[in-house]
């Protein structure tokens, strides 16, 4: 019997020549498998040709309920932005498609897995620490990475065994999900040219979007968004429909200069049109509701955070013991917030909670104030006492204040 591997199969040009050539030069029986983590592509073509191909068998799984529950809820609870920009979208996809790469192969008895990734960017590690972590038995095998194939030879690979996919040179290197779209290469390489509007499929440009201003409403329970415009749905939906509403006002476009893992620093364009809009508006929520030893504690480990999960340490312990932190600090993150998008930009202009820490009768300068002004002084006296002390000492040896 051949041994058999398990493929996660986008359907393009690199994982389509692999199934035939894991067949016929490794001699292995190819499964195939195709998560749908909202990148809204033909699942059934997807599957029609990797079984024209040669796959054994597909497995097609709907993973965006799970991947908004389980991955993109904890980034939002973190506010995760890479190097301070990018939401992590295909970060956090990875490490859903490497569990299920592992629980097919154990269905199935396969010896191996397989990923499409190359040698030079993260993904490759998001996927190899994943599955070394859950299944140490199984062996990886990345075609891309070990070949080092040219697009011509793949294409010629491709004319030989009339292979059904399509060979036409796409400008660009997409993955998308649910949390956002990254686009990489061709013209992009240039960090000083500007991305053409061929680059964007899920924002209008800014100056085409519309010339009203729209409004909308996030509800939150426990840091997490339950509702949009006074609509309860699940998170999965909610972030497809708002991807589609503020990337309407040419909004979640990004321009990044990026620190891969493995040192290179990349030009990265992203479209995260509701990952935008959610962070900002969470992170406000926040502020209305968290005390600030909270907020300026939690600060410091959600670069910490963003950080190890872009870096492929998704199923570190460590991310874990963050996520029962921040879990924790979100019990009573809840609230509405509300938004004002257009022609590119968003502000939030409005929240609001049962839970806030905002006190009216104590912020108002007006002359109902409840808070008690005589206190001051006495504060004042205690938290500037070091500080007074220093600049006499610096007075009595004559040094300048
Ligand atoms: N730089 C991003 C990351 O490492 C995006 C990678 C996207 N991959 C792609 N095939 N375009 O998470």
């Amino acid at each position: 019997m051949p041994e058999k591997v398990v493929l996660a199969y986008s359907g393009g040009l690199d994982t389509s020549v692999a199934i035939k050539w894991m067949q016929e030069k490794y001699g292995l029986e190819v499964i195939t498998l195709t998560l749908d983590l909202g990148q809204k592509e033909d699942f059934d073509e997807i599957e029609r040709r990797a079984l024209a191909i040669g796959a054994s068998k597909h497995y097609f799984i709907d993973a965006k309920r799970e991947f908004a529950e389980e991955y993109i809820a904890p980034a939002i609870w973190a506010n995760a932005l890479y190097e301070g920009k990018y939401p992590l979208s295909t970060a956090l996809g990875r490490p859903l498609i490497a569990k299920k790469l592992v629980e097919v192969a154990r269905k199935e008895g396969a010896d191996a897995v397989a990923h499409g990734s190359t040698g030079k960017g993260n993904d490759q590690v998001r996927f190899d620490v994943t599955i070394k972590a859950l299944e140490p038995s199984l062996r990886i095998i990345a075609p891309i990475r070990e070949w080092d194939l040219s697009r011509d030879q793949e294409i010629e690979y491709v004319k030989k065994y009339g292979l059904p996919v399509s060979t036409e040179k796409s400008k660009y290197s997409i993955d998308q999900n649910l949390w956002g779209r990254s686009i990489e290469s061709g013209p992009l390489e240039d960090p000083w040219a500007e991305p053409g509007e061929d680059a964007f499929e899920w924002t209008k440009s800014p100056a085409e979007a519309p010339d009203e201003p729209e409004y909308i409403e996030i509800e939150f329970e426990g840091g997490l968004p339950v509702a949009l415009n006074g609509e309860r749905k699940p998170l999965d939906e909610l972030i497809s429909e708002l991807n589609v509403k503020a990337g309407m006002h040419g909004i979640g476009r990004i321009d990044h200069i990026e620190d891969r893992l493995v040192g290179i620093k990349s030009r990265e364009v992203y479209e995260c049109p509701a990952a935008m809009v959610i962070l900002e508006a969470h992170r406000d929520l926040e502020k209305l509701t968290l005390p600030k030893s909270i907020i300026s504690f939690k600060g410091l480990v959600e670069p910490v955070w963003a950080s190890l999960v872009y870096n492929g340490l998704w199923v570190d312990p460590l991310r874990e013991a963050l996520d029962a932190f921040n879990e924790k600090t979100q019990e009573n993150v809840s609230g509405k917030v509300r938004i004002k998008m257009y022609k590119g930009n968003f502000m939030v202009v409005g929240r609001s909670s049962e839970l806030s820490l905002y006190v009216k009768s104590y912020a108002t300068y007006e002359s109902v104030s409840t808070f008690d002004q005589r206190a001051a002084p006495g504060f004042i006296e205690l938290w500037g006492l070091q500080t007074r002390l220093a600049n006499a000492v610096r007075r009595k040896i004559g040094g300048h204040t």
